[in-house]
């Protein structure tokens, strides 16, 4: 029987800093004023808080939380809704926070929702991006870093729960 473990180092601390600082400044040239960020939990939350700490001027931040129906480490694509916003979006300019981006499901359903809420602009920012698994077109305007189709997990990110306080991300593989 083999296990799922951590294995290589992906991104390490400083690259995932380096990176996320620069995503930051790139959300703030689009929007100067205030922004109204929607962090998808759970695997969001690590780099939520280092990329609203990078960015300086208003920010304001409301949490979703949705499950995707994981069949081990591939998604079913079935999308739930957890928990839901606590204030409205009309009028506002709003930038979902995810983790990760592989079939595209989830996104796509959270900005149809969305979308729905009347912002007056709604854009992504994902920390990686696995675009060989993508089943849907979904359009995400920042994007951390690309990586091929490997399951990964730290710096938020999880497999059943486990890994997501290694502050770097790692390659997760079976060892015997
Ligand atoms: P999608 O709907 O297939 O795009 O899946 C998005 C969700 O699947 C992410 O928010 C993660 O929770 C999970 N996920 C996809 N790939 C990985 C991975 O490599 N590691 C950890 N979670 C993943």
């Amino acid at each position: 029987m083999s296990e799922l473990r951590p294995s290589e180092i992906l991104l390490s601390e400083e690259q995932i800093r380096k990176r996320v600082a620069e995503m930051a400044a790139a959300i703030r040239r689009d929007l100067p004023n205030d922004v109204h960020v929607i962090a998808v939990l759970k695997g969001a939350f690590v780099f939520l808080s280092d990329l609203i700490r990078a960015m300086p001027g208003h920010v304001s931040l409301d949490f979703m939380a949705v499950s995707s129906y994981a069949k081990g480490t591939t998604s079913s694509g079935e999308v739930r809704l957890l928990k839901d916003l606590d204030t409205s979006l009309d009028g506002r300019d709003v930038v979902i926070v995810e983790d990760i981006v592989d079939t595209g499901l989830t996104l796509t359903y959270l900005q149809e929702i969305l979308r729905a809420r009347n912002p007056k602009s709604l854009r992504t920012a994902c920390l990686l991006s696995k675009p060989s698994r993508r089943q849907v077109d979904v359009k995400v305007e920042y994007i951390g870093f690309t990586i091929e189709d490997r399951f990964v997990v730290g710096y938020g990110l999880d497999y059943a729960e486990q890994y997501r306080n290694l502050p770097h991300i790692v390659v997760l593989e079976a060892q015997a």
